[in-house]
């Protein structure tokens, strides 16, 4: 499930929580698997006790028995009609489960906002809308449950009740003895108990099954389109929009190795967005998109999430053969090497975005896009995180995103997204751009 979960598109992953999503790979696996194993012992358990009794009951009267080649069929029809609704009903539920761990993930994780804006009631009243959903897909399935194991329950009485009338007729017509009767009742009984549990036992193996076919189909509808790989970057006349609302439009760009380019614009206008297109998480809704397959990128865009573990499991990753030089160049340079060994979410908001770009330089690659690289960085840090990529980025393609143009001289192309969601673009030919020895040197950012 975690592999299916990696191959799914980025455009699935933003549209749902992450609690959806460990509903998704986990909750529901785990259920599915223990309740599956619980039905497969029960069944196994009730139909040996079914075939035994029904042995039994058969060699004490063929007659008595027989009722029940009546009720059987009834019931099996039952179960085909009431199990196809109980497995829909069941994945509605799963669903709106997996939706309402998604937003207590997200509200428990509020724990700050919600107690210093005093928000408790806000959040309550959203969980509680979401448990009623929740509730009434639950409600809606049981429903249906009970009223098939009612049937069952009431076709099995009939079946008692008539069972008791032939053998009291057999014994009248000298038949069959009482103590005959009273042996084929035991056993009937016996057949009985079990009927009703395999009865149970079918409404479990639906909702197993319903969790079943959500595991199955988890991901397979979500196909990701095709970015053309390319030997550089090319967008043309692309449009963006996440769901309705329009972000990016009418973009054109062309880069090619060697090229750096600076991404400024306002808050909300796209910038981050351009950047998950530009590493391809993200495709256009219009418009033409080429650019390098994700190997040959090293991109860093908001938000950021390091795996589990330590500094150093983050940034030892596969591409950093041979790059052991560098990985203990840069730690030192920014300051990290004390906090190598420390998990992430120790460190400071600057120590983690240093973290970040370190990655991100690590990677071997012909592209590298970094997403506001100096967010949290003081003086100093901005230098030499600016002067560190632009000495690693020689000769390769850098994309950077920042609202501090400050640093513009050192880039040939400085693209301005404008709030109509398209793009300005202005070229630096006349700036000379320092070298980047120079820059880390003095800091000028
Ligand atoms: N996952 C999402 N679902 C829906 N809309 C989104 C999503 N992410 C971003 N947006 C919207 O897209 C627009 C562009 O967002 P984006 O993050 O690309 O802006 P940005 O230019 O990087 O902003 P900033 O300077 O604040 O980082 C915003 O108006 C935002 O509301
Ligand atoms: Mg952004």
């Amino acid at each position: 499930m975690l592999a299916k979960y990696y191959g799914l598109p980025y455009a699935e992953i933003i549209r749902k929580e992450t609690g959806y999503f460990i509903s998704r790979v986990y909750d529901e696996l785990s259920t599915a698997g223990l309740s599956l194993v619980d039905s497969i012992f029960v069944l196994f358990n009730t139909a040996i006790s079914l075939v035994v009794a029904l042995g039994l009951a058969v060699s004490f009267s063929l007659k008595a028995s027989s009722i029940l080649l009546v009720v059987i069929p009834v019931i099996i029809y039952c179960s085909h009609r009431f199990t196809a609704r109980i497995r829909t009903q069941s994945k509605y539920e799963k669903e709106e489960e997996a939706t309402l761990r998604g937003l207590l993930g997200r509200a428990l994780a509020s724990y700050k906002v919600t107690r210093t804006f005093n928000l408790y009631d806000k959040i309550y009243s959203r969980i509680w809308r979401q448990l009623r959903k929740f509730n009434d897909t639950y409600y809606s399935r049981f429903k249906t449950s009970s009223i098939y194991q009612t049937l069952a329950g009431v076709s099995l009485s009939y079946a008692e009740a008539a069972v008791i009338v032939v053998g009291g007729y057999e014994i009248l017509a000298r038949r069959m003895t009482f103590g005959t009767f009273m042996a084929f009742m035991s056993a009937f009984w016996i057949v009985m108990a079990a009927s009703k549990g395999l009865f149970e036992q079918i409404t479990e193996i639906s909702r197993v099954t319903a969790s079943l076919e959500r595991i199955t189909e988890f991901g397979v509808n979500a196909v990701e389109k095709h970015v053309p790989h390319f030997d550089g970057i090319r967008l043309e006349g692309l449009a963006f929009a996440y769901n309705e609302k329009k972000v990016l439009r009418n973009i054109y760009l062309e880069a090619k190795k060697g090229d750096r380019i600076l991404v400024v614009g306002p808050n909300g206008v796209g910038k981050s967005t351009l950047a998950h297109i530009i590493a391809g998480f993200l495709c256009p809704t219009v418009g033409e998109l080429k650019t390098l397959p994700l190997e040959r990128i090293s991109a860093v865009i908001f938000p950021f999430h390091f795996v589990p573990g330590t500094v150093i499991d983050n940034v030892t990753f596969d591409h950093i053969d041979g790059k052991q030089e560098l990985l203990s160049e840069l730690a030192h340079e920014f300051e990290l090497d004390e906090v190598l060994d420390k998990d992430p979410v120790e460190l400071s908001a600057g120590q983690r975005k240093k973290v970040e770009v370190m990655m991100g330089l690590l990677k071997e690659a012909d592209l590298y896009v970094f997403d506001e690289p100096f967010s949290h960085l003081d003086q100093t840090g901005r230098g030499k995180i600016l002067g560190a990529i632009l000495r690693r980025t020689e000769n390769k393609m850098l994309i950077l995103i920042s609202n501090d143009e400050s640093c513009s001289e050192c880039f040939d192309k400085v693209i301005r997204l404008e709030a109509s969601g398209e793009l300005e673009t202005s070229t630096q030919d006349d700036v000379v751009a320092p070298r980047p020895e120079e820059l880390h040197a003095t800091s000028r950012v």
